[in-house]
């Protein structure tokens, strides 16, 4: 059984924001899947959807089994849901807070209990857990909601940018917990701007770009379909780089290329042996290389192909810059 069905997803919230734009869904029982997505691409929208938390204007959802429109009580009671914009009662402690969330879900006081002190060390905040929650730093908020989505022991979890603004310590901590719950059976649907973090812990991914799906697979799946290595070349002007990207593709052995700005990525199987033949293409035309890499294709890469634009959490606002720009 899919733990997550989506057939013709839809959400628009007004005819100009068409957040969701028809996508389908099959992540089977027991997968790390990974959403990845730039700024209003319409993850959020998708989580809030398959957990009940948003009416679809078209489309139908099963979440482990369930129609999401039809039962939503059932559904929320199987899945665990830790959304971007964190939900927590200030005033309360993570103690406090937590437990409710246990006891609301109908689990004794004992069991609490067990579970809070073993939640707690999981998000490292137990010598915080009897401070009240305004005290808390953004990240520490971060890994209570966390824990929150954890206690019921759901079988499937969403979490939405679980990692972003968390020290890289406390990142590895969440992700190994991931695993830890993954080797038990529990199925993942996360959301996260991290490329690496995706290509090492994710079974299937898909990019979203505009309420749509543009690419859809297993990291390796996807880095093979580009090629295995990644030429990126960087000009003067964006005018340069676009007369390169169309010498480039001409030349033999190149699989594809992508233009992004003042740069042009070319990828291919044998990268090292094309460089100087680049290189000189380039000198022909009269084009003047600022900086050239050889690399081997990532995630990266294969959301540039798909997208026209990088993911990488630093050139977010360079592109939310451009895209304002041109507007
Ligand atoms: N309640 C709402 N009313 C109107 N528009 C909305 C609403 N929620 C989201 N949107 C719009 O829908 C689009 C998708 O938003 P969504 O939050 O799903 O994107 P996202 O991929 O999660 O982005 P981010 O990476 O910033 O979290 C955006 O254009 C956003 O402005
Ligand atoms: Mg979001």
């Amino acid at each position: 059984m899919s733990a997550v069905a989506a057939n013709g997803l839809v959400k628009h919230f007004s005819p100009d924001i068409r957040a969701v734009d028809g996508i389908d869904l099959d992540i089977p029982e027991g997968q790390v899947f990974g959403f990845l997505g730039q700024n209003g691409s319409g993850k959020t929208t998708t989580v809030r959807m398959l957990t009940t938390l948003l009416r679809p204007t078209a489309g139908t959802a099963r979440v482990g089994g369930i129609d999401v429109l039809a039962d939503p009580d059932r559904v929320r009671k199987l899945v665990g849901v830790a959304l971007q914009e964190v939900g927590l009662d200030d005033l309360q402690t993570g103690r406090e807070q937590l437990s409710l969330q246990s006891r609301l879900f109908g689990i004794s006081s004992g069991e609490t209990r067990r579970r809070v002190d073993h939640l707690l060390e999981i998000v490292s905040l137990t010598d915080a857990a009897d401070r009240p929650v305004k005290g808390y730093s953004g990240g520490m908020k971060r890994r209570l909601d966390l824990a929150c989505a954890l206690v019921h022991e759901p079988r499937i979890i969403f979490l939405d940018e679980p990692t972003t603004g968390l020290d890289p310590v406390t990142r590895d901590q969440v992700w190994r917990y991931v695993e830890e719950l993954n080797r038990d059976g529990v199925t993942f649907f996360l959301t996260t701007q991290y490329l690496e973090e995706a290509d090492r812990l994710c079974h299937d991914i898909a990019i979203m770009d505009r309420g749509r799906i543009v690419a859809k697979g297993s990291p390796a799946e996807l880095k093979s379909s580009i090629g295995t290595d990644a030429i990126t070349v960087l000009f003067a002007s964006d005018d340069d780089a676009q007369r390169a990207d169309s010498r480039i593709r001409q030349l033999p052995g190149i699989d594809s290329t992508a233009l992004a700005g003042r740069e042009v990525v070319a990828y291919l199987r044998n990268g090292a042996s094309a460089v100087a033949g680049i290189v000189l293409a380039l000198n022909d035309a009269g084009l003047t290389v600022s900086e050239l890499r050889l690399a081997q294709a990532t995630l990266d890469d294969v959301f540039l192909r798909a997208t026209g634009h990088h993911l990488e959490v630093d050139k977010r606002v360079e592109v939310a810059a451009v895209a304002g720009g041109a507007a």
